[in-house]
């Protein structure tokens, strides 16, 4: 069995292990220069799972420290098409009043997920809210929000793997790909 194979022979791979592994060091490096102080990262569940994981060891190995909760939110439903609606199935149980706070997402899109959680953030007291995705989507957005660190330009095209998924399948993949 080749173990490298792509599991689908129609899966085009976009951003590779190595290209993001670096990618995410240059990202830490970036969130390490940003001065944040007493720092609490919120990755958004489920999608930013591997990125998350991946940044959060990633600044360690710069020096920072930061505390670390989720937050878990849905809006995709079963397909690739977004709702358009943005429902809350878990909030952070970490204090967030008067914190700076880095959310981290897989990918932005209309700007819907983002939009919420940061003024989720802030309602619950956030000082500072900066946010972070792997991956940036150039689509009209519904909600007028950039990222504050981004790491790759995405092609718009329904994307999977890295934690992204397709009705909850290739999420395993350590590369981001597009299924022809
Ligand atoms: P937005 O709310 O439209 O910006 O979409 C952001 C969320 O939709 C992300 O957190 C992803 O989980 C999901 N999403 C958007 N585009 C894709 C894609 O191409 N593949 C998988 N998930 C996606
Ligand atoms: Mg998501």
């Amino acid at each position: 069995m080749n173990r490298d194979a792509p599991p689908d022979p129609r899966m085009e791979i976009l951003f590779d292990a190595a290209e993001i592994a670096s990618r995410i060091e240059q990202l830490a490096a970036e969130i390490a220069d940003a001065s944040f102080s007493d720092l609490l990262v919120i990755p958004i569940l489920k999608g930013s799972f591997m990125f998350g994981a991946d940044l959060l060891r990633a600044l360690h190995a710069t020096g920072l420290r930061p505390e670390v909760d989720f937050i878990f939110l849905s809006s995709y439903g079963k397909g690739t098409q977004s709702s358009g609606r943005v429902e809350v199935l878990r909030e952070p149980e970490a204090g967030m009043k008067g914190r700076d706070v880095l959310i981290v997402d897989d990918i932005l899109e209309s700007g819907r997920t983002l939009a919420f959680a940061k003024d989720l953030m802030i309602a619950r007291g956030a000082h500072r809210v900066a946010t972070c995705v792997l991956l940036d989507k150039p689509v009209d957005r519904a909600v007028n929000i950039g990222a504050d660190f981004r790491g790759f330009d995405c092609p718009d095209v329904f994307v999977v793997g890295y934690g992204m998924d397709l009705a909850h399948r290739y999420r395993e993949l350590p590369y981001v790909g597009r299924i022809m």
